[in-house]
């Protein structure tokens, strides 16, 4: 079994109460009797893309297993890559390939420097194909990237969705080892459909925001501080995938195993 800790816009903002949340987040899975094998966090890392947020960020997402990050609308790929990557400053597209035991994952950057709207560039599909090439025809594959690829009945988010999902669409519907498309930016855990595949979206655990139904006005911002962090479990396993959404009470009890 492979398990995979998805974690979503985090929006690190120097303030007290996101950082908060993250860390809390990364306690709980220190916590685990069985560690993940990865720890993914889907983009808005950071809030305004800058320098000290990254700082913030290295600081809290620290795990004894691999922490891959990919960039959202919020983020800044020269500063991200600075910081976090510790490596020189540029605003090329940020795309990772992480593979697992019988399980490879590729992150796609969807972001667009100075845009909230998400694309996949030609590069990031070149990434992409060559990833599946080099990956075994018995292995299972998820890919993840920020911007889902269809509207989710979010007022907030999806006029700011990835604007050019076809050629996704068709290679994800192509290719049987790809189990799933996980993504963020929604701020709310949701599961779709995507190409006859599973889409599933992440929550924040910085924010949530509340989709179509409760949004009463144009313009209106359904968003909610109150309700606690949550991430979500991915664990393949014998080719299956089983993904669990889990909240993480805050200033809470870490639970105990119970006998
Ligand atoms: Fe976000
Ligand atoms: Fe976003």
């Amino acid at each position: 079994m492979v398990l995979l800790a998805q974690l979503s816009d985090t929006h690190f903002d120097m303030g007290a109460r996101n950082n908060e949340r993250a860390e809390r987040v990364m306690a709980f899975l220190a916590e685990l009797p069985q560690r993940p094998d990865v720890i993914v966090v889907t983009g808005d890392i950071a809030d305004e893309g800058e320098i000290e947020e990254y700082q913030q960020a290295r600081a809290a997402l620290v795990a004894d297993v691999p922490v891959l990050i990919l960039p959202g609308n919020h983020d800044d790929r020269g500063n991200m890559r600075t910081v976090l990557f510790e490596e020189a400053s540029s605003y090329e597209p940020i795309n990772q390939v992480f593979r697992a035991d019988e399980v490879t994952l590729v992150l796609l950057d969807s972001s667009i420097p100075g845009k909230a709207e998400g694309l996949l560039a030609e590069e990031t599909f070149e990434f992409l194909t060559t990833a599946l090439a080099e990956t075994a025809e018995d292995e299972s594959v998820l890919v993840a990237m920020h911007h889902p690829p269809i509207p989710v009945q979010s007022t907030v988010t999806d006029p700011i969705r990835l604007t050019n999902p076809e050629r996704l669409a068709e290679i994800v519907a192509g290719d049987d080892r790809i189990l799933a498309v996980l993504t963020g930016h929604v701020h709310a855990g949701l599961m779709a459909q995507f190409a006859g595949k599973p889409l599933i979206v992440a929550p924040s655990v910085s924010s949530t925001i509340g989709c179509e139904w409760e949004t009463a006005r144009p313009g209106h911002v359904p968003i909610d501080f109150a309700p606690d962090p949550s991430l979500v479990f991915h664990s393949i396993k014998d080719g299956a995938l089983l993904s669990m959404f889990r909240p993480i009470a805050m200033g809470g009890w870490l639970g105990e195993p119970l006998d």
